[in-house]
């Protein structure tokens, strides 16, 4: 930018200088029959680096370039054809500034910032340039310029013709710089903008899901502007840059190469100009490189040599972009026309010293044949053709043009030719050409081309910015035959599977570690790829999960099949005590009842009812309610149950021995009713120690979060002062196997010792089996084991104690005398005494 500026301010001294010595340019020489000049009543000025200047030589002297002299580019040659051949056509034409004859004076612009004498030649009126007073009376010699080819041309001869506000219609130049209307105000350009470019090179990335690209660029304005682009564009995209590099004389190829190799890049861009593409893609055979994408630009896409190369299939597959091609009807005859008319015509140019040094010669294009012309590379072709017809339109409509001819009372100040351009708006070719406030077209159509086996440029899809367009990107996969039979992968780390989460590993996105989220946690790929989430607390996840689902909330309810058996059972086991009850209330005064403890035998019977009861409160949702009457119901009652029979064995033991041996004691028990007593003990001892418990820590419903991840199950918790109360009942069943144990060896069919017995081992068995499971396994059928437990405890008092006895009373009333017992008694005692 200072560059310009500076050349600029330079420009504008010699342009003062200029005016002062008005004469100092020559006058035109005529050189009526050369290619590069046509008169007419407006002429349009022409710049095609036909030649470029690519060895730098530094100059001693001030000489002028000589463009014939420097190397000779075949594409824009055809590109100045198409410019005469347009400008012939509209002078053809009666649709279009009919009766107007249309000139041209084009130059042949070989260097970037040597060549301005052909633009002093444009702008200067009747041979000399004036110092500006009043812009309106100016007339330029050109009223319009097509050209330059190359951005920094553009970008260095802009200034001048911006002065006067000459148009310069661009079919070449796509440096998005050049969009900028403060700095370059009469630029405008058929031709596409980087933008579009560069965002057809993503869209292709993007499509075949590659991130690993390299982007190779020469070091002109147009190129580096494109990687620049390229660069501020990836920030909104996934795709990282792994290497950019800019091509120049000095650049060593195989080095290049070498790093793409070593980087494993598989996709190439290659936005260079076309002879660097060219002469980088030579070396990318003669080294070697094969299974290479590479993404070709705008310059290069439909060069017609390289594709025909012999070992350009072994470097891989190539894809490139460029402006739809158009071809342009008659411009075949016109080509072969003009190239019998040349050489029918004596050439009067070269005789003129003065032709040469203001590149308006051109020795070398005499050789070229027609056919080498029309099948040149024909890129920028339609973009030149449509410059031309941009401006010939806005004349046209200046001019205030009809179908009879237009009006000769118009001056044509070049400004009003800008203002006109820049609402131009007409469809050639079915193409519609118009610009937007940046003088870029308004609607572009791009063709993505595949180099196929036959050595051509095949189109494989499309791309087109005009916003009406309902499918602007598309591209045909089948048509594209890839050197590996499939899509190449080009990603710097494969993309992690589902569940995984990214880790990054060194400077760029692309290139991460997969790990696998654990349970519990999530990885949303579309939130934050690199981290996985926890689960809310509801809520849980396998390793390797993509989102979490909620727990299920799990308890017993009452509709719960084994539920609704157990509360069965417990009903019957309550009407089973009932019948009980009546059946020895009506044999009360039978030896069998009296044996089986008399009236302890229906407070025996009443707490085993309570205790039972509480199994009801086993299911349902837990609440404060049901987890404490579960418990307190079952251990209160329970224990009583245990102590009458700790009582009883304790009884039978004293009676048949202790009775002997401590008859003093004996006959205070009887005396003072000990048994009950200490039964009413028990009673208040397990009260006051539950209800304070309780009242300290109540057995509350707690979520169980932590047994199951996919779980949440809803118990009661007991706090760890269980111990507490359960000491009680521990000592009482102990107790109670003690003396049961003690009396194993007492009257056969009178104790009671071992039905006790029995029915403890059934109670110690159904606990430790509780005790085992809950230890196993926390689910929500540890509530169902419980109550099963429980309901198993009164069910075996209810077996081993009161069953045998209702048996003796229903079928054996002979047993049931109170003969038989004595009988029983004296053979023991006999028993005894015999030992
Ligand atoms: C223009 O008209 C001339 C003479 O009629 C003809 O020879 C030439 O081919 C035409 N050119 C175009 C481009 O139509
Ligand atoms: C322009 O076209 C007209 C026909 O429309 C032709 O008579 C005239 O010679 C052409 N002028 C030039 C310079 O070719
Ligand atoms: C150009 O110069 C000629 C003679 O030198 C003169 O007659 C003519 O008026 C000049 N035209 C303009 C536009 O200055
Ligand atoms: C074009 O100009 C010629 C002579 O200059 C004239 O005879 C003809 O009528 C004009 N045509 C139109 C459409 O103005
Ligand atoms: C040309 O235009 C001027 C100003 O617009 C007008 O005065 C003049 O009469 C016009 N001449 C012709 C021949 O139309
Ligand atoms: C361009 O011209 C067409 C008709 O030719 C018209 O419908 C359209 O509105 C015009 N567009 C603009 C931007 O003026
Ligand atoms: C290559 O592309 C050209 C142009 O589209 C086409 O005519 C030709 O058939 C293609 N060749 C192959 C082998 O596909
Ligand atoms: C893609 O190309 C294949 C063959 O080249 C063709 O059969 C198919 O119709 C094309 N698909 C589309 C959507 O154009
Ligand atoms: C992932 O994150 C996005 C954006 O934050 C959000 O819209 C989406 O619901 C999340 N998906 C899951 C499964 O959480």
């Amino acid at each position: 930018e200072a560059a310009v500026s500076a050349t600029m301010k330079h420009l504008l001294t010699l342009l003062v200088m200029l005016g002062s010595f008005q004469h100092a340019l020559p006058e035109s020489y005529s050189c009526s029959a050369s290619e590069f000049k046509l008169d007419g009543e407006y002429i349009l000025g022409g710049l095609f680096d036909i030649h470029h200047r690519s060895s730098s030589v530094v100059y001693n002297r001030p000489v002028i370039v000589d463009c014939s002299r420097q190397s000779f580019t075949l594409s824009s040659y055809r590109m100045f054809q198409v410019m005469r051949f347009a400008v012939q056509e509209i002078n053809n034409s009666s649709l279009i500034l009919p009766n107007v004859s249309l000139g041209y004076e084009i130059f042949d612009h070989c260097s970037d910032t040597f060549n301005f004498q052909a633009i002093l030649n444009m702008i200067s009126r009747n041979g000399s340039i004036q110092v500006l007073r009043c812009v309106n009376e100016y007339v330029s010699k050109v009223i319009a310029v097509a050209g330059p080819f190359r951005s920094m041309e553009s970008m260095t001869v802009a200034p001048l013709f911006a002065m006067n506000l000459i148009p310069m219609v661009n079919y070449g130049s796509s440096s998005s710089v050049l969009s900028d209307k403060w700095k370059y105000p009469s630029f405008l350009r058929t031709t596409a903008s980087n933008k579009d470019l560069i965002q057809l090179i993503i869209l292709i990335i993007q499509h075949f899901n590659w991130n690993w690209v390299a982007f190779v660029s020469s070091g002109d304005e147009n190129s580096q502007n494109g990687l620049q682009l390229f660069k501020s564009k990836l920030k909104d995209t996934k795709i990282c840059l792994a290497y950019a590099k800019e091509l120049n004389e000095m650049s060593d190829h195989y080095e290049i190469l070498q790093q793409l190799e070593d980087l494993s890049i598989e996709v190439i861009i290659v936005f260079a100009r076309q002879s660097s593409a060219v002469a980088f893609i030579k070396s990318a055979i003669k080294h070697n490189i094969h299974s290479k994408v590479w993404i070709a630009g705008d310059s290069w896409s439909l060069n017609k040599n390289l594709p025909r190369l012999s070992g350009i299939k072994a470097i891989g597959t190539i894809i490139g972009i460029t402006e739809t091609v158009m071809p342009l009807p008659g411009f075949k005859d016109f080509v072969y026309l003009s190239h019998t008319q040349r050489n029918n015509r004596p050439t009067t140019c070269e005789q003129t010293p003065s032709g040469r040094t203001c590149n308006q010669a051109c020795d070398l294009c005499s050789d070229v044949s027609p056919e080498e012309i029309i099948g040149e590379n024909p890129s920028y072709s339609f973009a030149t053709y449509s410059a031309i017809y941009a401006m010939a339109h806005a004349l046209h409509n200046l001019l205030l043009c009809d179908i009879k001819g237009c009006s000769d009372n118009v001056t044509v100040y070049p400004f009003m030719l800008l203002q006109e351009l820049k609402r131009s708006n007409f469809t050639i070719l079915n193409r519609h050409i118009e610009f937007d406030s940046n003088g870029d077209p308004t609607c572009t159509s791009y063709a993505i081309v595949f180099w196929n086996q036959s050595g051509q440029a095949q189109k494989v899809g499309s791309y087109e910015t005009d916003p009406a367009v309902d499918v602007p990107f598309s591209i045909n996969n089948t048509k594209i035959h890839w050197y590996a039979d499939q899509v190449p992968v080009a990603r710097c780390s494969p993309e992690c599977s589902e569940g995984f989460a990214k880790k990054k590993d060194g400077l760029h996105q692309c290139c991460f570690q997969c790990n696998v989220c654990p349970g519990m946690t999530y990885v949303n790929y579309t939130d934050n790829p690199y981290s996985c989430i926890n689960c809310r607390k509801t809520e849980w996840s396998k390793p390797g999960s993509t989102f979490c689902t909620q727990r299920s909330v799990e308890y017993i309810p009452f509709t719960d099949p084994v539920a609704i058996t157990l509360m069965f059972s417990t009903g019957v086991l309550l009407a089973l005590t009932l019948a009980i009850v009546i059946l020895f209330a009506l044999n009360y005064d039978k030896p069998v009842v009296k044996s089986a403890g008399g009236p302890m035998c229906f407070l025996l019977l009443g707490c085993l009812s309570a205790s039972s009861i509480s199994v009801f409160f086993f299911f349902g949702k837990p609440t404060v309610t049901n987890c404490v009457l579960r418990y307190f119901l079952f251990l209160l009652f329970y224990t009583v149950c245990l102590g009458c029979f700790a009582v009883r064995s304790f009884q039978i033991v004293c009676i048949f021995k202790m009775a002997t041996k401590f008859p003093k004691i004996h006959s205070w028990w009887v005396k003072h009713n000990g048994q009950w007593w200490l039964i009413a003990i028990v009673f208040v001892l397990q009260l006051l120690l539950l209800t304070t418990v309780f009242t300290a820590s109540p057995p509350t419903p707690v979520n169980d979060m932590t047994s199951y991840r996919d779980q949440i199950i809803l118990k009661c918790a007991m706090s760890r002062t269980v111990i507490m109360f359960l000491l009680l009942t521990i000592v009482l069943a102990s107790l109670c196997f003690i003396f049961s144990y003690m009396g194993k060896d007492l009257p056969k069919n009178y104790n009671e010792s071992k039905a006790i017995t029995l029915y403890l081992l059934f109670l110690i068995l159904t606990w430790i089996t509780f005790c085992t499971a809950s230890i196993l396994y926390h689910g929500k059928y540890l509530q169902l084991f419980n109550a099963m437990s429980v309901l198993s405890s009164s069910y075996s008092i209810l077996f081993c104690y009161f069953l045998p006895k209702c048996y003796i009373i229903i079928f054996q009333p002979q047993k049931n005398t109170q003969q038989h017992f004595q009988g029983i008694i004296q053979r023991y005692t006999q028993n005894i005494s015999s030992k």
